[in-house]
């Protein structure tokens, strides 16, 4: 990290003055799987376009971004992503991506200008298919094969529910055969209950307590075991611990983390529910609408990297150590 984006990130956080040094993008609702616990995967009515998405990401740059984490709906699937991607990496961001992996062969041009690329993987494949569909997992293993052959970083995200908590050991070792590690992190509810697939987007995959302990604790276990599969830090696996009892940790949702959706509406993190839908960095710009955001925090956190973010841009070293 350069010195001047370090000071940055240290004054946001001792002294008050937020700075959205690392921003989540979600290109586009639009998807190409409906995968069952995901409620993303709907085209918005008023996605940026082109011309909107460059000029925004550009306030952006001016207020000092030099992190994006590109995210969806699919993002390879909005067709202005290649020019997107091409001006942030020009102007020295780091980008990264989650993708379903599908159309990683066909996309990379694009794919080669990341950071990383983080493909979803729920488990072997009959698992990864009840949930995403027929023949998603090939796909999904044949997008690995191909951002390796080009030479990116790959990395796996495994959403641990009541689909695949029973199958995290195979999970683990399909990582380590395609020579990556995987990141787990537990299903979490909707944030959009009005958008809902089947009615029951996250909600239906929840894992109960004792389950979700057992799957937790089997991470911790496999981290230990297969040395480099487990991608996860121990900061994630510690505040796992925890779940789902509210747990506090050095929050930089809206401090040095902020989420814009695909219309251009700025939330905090991810993680923030989507109902109020005034704070436009569109209509407001960059400025005002970073400037607006909820900074009160929360003490449900259980996106991994979100998690470890935190703990990261907080300097809590003490919570990134291994337990005893
Ligand atoms: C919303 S997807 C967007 C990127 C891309 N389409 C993909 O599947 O990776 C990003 C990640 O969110 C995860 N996800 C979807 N619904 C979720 C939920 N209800 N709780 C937790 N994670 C979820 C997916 O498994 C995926 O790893
Ligand atoms: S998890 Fe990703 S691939 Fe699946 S429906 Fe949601 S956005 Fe699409
Ligand atoms: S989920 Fe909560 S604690 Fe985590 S970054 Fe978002 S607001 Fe902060």
């Amino acid at each position: 990290m350069e010195a001047s984006t370090m000071a940055r990130a240290v004054l946001a956080r001792v002294a008050a003055r937020p700075s959205p040094i690392s921003l989540t993008y979600e290109v586009t609702h639009r998807c190409n799987l409906r995968c069952r616990y995901c409620d993303r995967n709907r085209a918005m009515d008023r996605e940026l376009t082109r011309h909107q998405m460059i000029a925004v990401l550009d306030e952006f740059l001016a207020l000092g971004t030099r992190y994006v984490s590109l995210d969806g709906g699919e993002p390879l699937l909005h067709p202005a992503i290649h020019d997107a991607v091409q001006h942030l990496v020009g102007h020295g961001v780091k980008v990264v991506m989650n993708s379903n992996g599908i159309v990683v062969p066909r996309r990379l041009p694009t794919v080669r200008l990341l950071s990383q690329l983080k493909i979803s993987m729920d488990g072997p494949a009959e698992r990864h298919d009840a949930m995403r569909g027929e023949g998603a997992h090939a796909k999904a293993v044949a997008g690995v094969r191909a951002a390796q052959d080009a030479g990116v970083p790959v990395e796996l995200t495994c959403t641990v529910g009541r689909h695949n908590h029973d199958v995290l050991d195979r999970t683990a070792d399909l990582a380590h055969a395609l020579g990556v590690a995987v990141i787990f992190q537990p299903v979490g509810a909707s944030l959009f209950l009005d958008n809902t697939t089947e009615g029951e987007a996250g909600d239906g995959y929840l894992l109960d307590p004792p389950a979700a302990r057992v799957a937790l604790d089997r991470v911790e276990q496999l981290k230990r075991t297969i040395p480099g599969a487990v991608a996860n830090h121990w900061s994630s696996l510690r505040h796992f611990r925890r779940f789902p009892r509210d747990t506090a940790l050095p929050c930089a949702a809206g401090h040095i983390i902020a989420t814009m959706d695909p219309e251009g509406v700025l939330f905090a993190c991810d993680q923030q529910n989507r109902d109020d839908r005034r704070n436009s960095a569109l209509r407001l710009g960059a400025r005002e609408a970073f400037a607006r955001l909820d900074r009160r925090g929360c003490q449900q956190c259980w996106c991994a990297r979100i998690i470890e973010g935190n703990y990261t841009w907080g300097l809590r070293v003490d919570r990134m150590l291994a337990p005893l």
